[in-house]
């Protein structure tokens, strides 16, 4: 079932399958392989939690590291937010307000920094930089990375009818639709400015094509990837994830190398651990909206079968339950649809097939991450990728 052909597409498809690739990102067809060598191995049950190499890895908080650059960061990007129209300055600031939350993405890019700025010397003059091992315009390139992502999210929850975002009121709920989508705007334009003024073409042409997968990956998420006999399901699904996650995590973590101007070999390890971590991210996420409670997630469960999406547990439970498609093919929408969806998920292995494919992913990001000099960075890199797949 997941291994259906690529046939006879509608150009839409194509046009979103067949991307130009970046320089140094694997093309559409290596990805697949990759994926679905990946996929299909997940059946073995014996992803093991570590990589060669990884036994010499110290134990490194990653969000230790980085806690005072991440809360200058929080700071630094209100004041960059700040307008001459208040309502515009708190519907924009409304998420940079809430403490908590991981920023997993700034954190990901300081990490890269630290442990890159190792291998290269730092181009700024030290007295520049704001850390020792972070230049000035890295900090900028993660305080751009955020604003996009959070700037994505507001458009989201309106695209999702989203009531709540990280515990609180989403901003739609708070101050409407058009409110939300504007103020995602001015997110993105504040976000532009602060990227252009880095003055480095490539980190411009990377993060911008960043959006324009963040949008890809929201379109190809309308399409029910069930109902469409010519694509493979799991593919589909994996690509709409590179979009909507992985890309920004692999193409920022990049964007950091290539400011410092770090050779084409340490742009590709950081890409690949970027690219690992968002994979690994979203099959986490996408596990446990069946495996927590709402207090836990800061959102509805069961938010995907809601809301019609079939993810990755639901894939692979179709290999024990083929009845299951048809509830798919409806988006769960008749009496009862999720409930028996769920419990099909939980009698199937595939929860455990997911966390077996988020650990391969997670290994990925080791195994990118271990191409880079031995630093205390570095190995808090690799506990990062490492503590994603711990949640489950
Ligand atoms: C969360 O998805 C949403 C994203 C990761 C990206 C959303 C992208 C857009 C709306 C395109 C517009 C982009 C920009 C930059 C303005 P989710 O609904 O699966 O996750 P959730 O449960 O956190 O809402
Ligand atoms: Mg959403």
């Amino acid at each position: 079932m997941l291994r259906n052909a690529v046939s006879s597409m509608t150009s839409l498809d194509k046009a979103f399958i067949d991307t130009p690739t970046v320089k140094g990102e694997l093309s559409e067809s290596e990805s697949v392989k990759e994926i679905m060598s990946m996929a299909s191995k997940t059946k073995s049950k014996d992803s093991i939690a570590s990589v060669a190499g990884e036994e010499h890895v110290d134990e490194v908080d990653p969000f230790t590291i980085v806690s005072s650059d991440i809360r200058r960061l929080n700071k630094s990007i209100k004041e960059l937010l700040g307008s001459d129209h208040p309502v515009l300055d708190t519907v924009a600031q409304y998420f940079f307000d809430i403490e908590g939350g991981k920023k997993i993405r700034p954190t990901m890019i300081l990490l890269v920094s630290r442990a890159t700025n190792i291998n290269g010397a730092l181009k700024q003059n030290a007295s520049d930089a704001m850390d020792i091992g972070v230049s000035n315009s890295q900090i900028r390139l993660a305080e751009v990375t955020e604003m996009i992502h959070t700037a994505s999210l507001l458009h989201d929850d309106v695209i999702d009818l989203a009531d709540t975002r990280r515990g609180v009121s989403s901003v739609n709920s708070s101050f409407g639709n058009k409110l939300a989508v504007l103020a995602g705007d001015f997110l993105l334009a504040r976000s532009s400015v602060c990227l252009a003024r880095l003055r480095n073409v490539e980190a411009i042409e990377l993060l911008a094509n960043v959006i324009e997968h963040l949008v890809k990956g929201e379109v190809m998420q309308m399409k029910n990837l069930i109902k469409n006999p010519d694509l493979n399901a799991f593919e589909y699904y994996m690509r709409k994830n590179f979009y909507k996650t992985g890309s920004l995590m692999a193409n920022s973590c990049r964007a950091a190398a290539v400011l410092e101007g770090h050779s084409l070999e340490v742009q590709e390890a950081v890409f690949n651990y970027g690219r690992g971590v968002g994979a690994a991210f979203q099959l986490v996420d996408d596990m446990l909206d069946f495996t927590s409670s709402e207090a836990e997630l800061g959102k509805p469960v069961l938010n995907d079968l809601k809301s019609g999406l079939t993810t990755a547990p639901v894939l692979f439970a179709f290999d024990e339950y083929p009845k299951m498609l048809s509830l798919a093919a409806r988006q769960y929408e008749s009496p009862g649809d999720i409930e028996k969806a769920f419990d099909y998920v939980r009698r199937s292995d595939g929860l455990e097939r997911t966390k077996d494919l988020a650990i391969q992913y997670s290994n990925m990001a080791v195994e990118a991450a271990l191409k880079l000099e031995k630093s205390p960075s570095r190995d808090a890199m690799i506990r990062l990728a490492r503590k994603v797949v711990e949640q489950v």
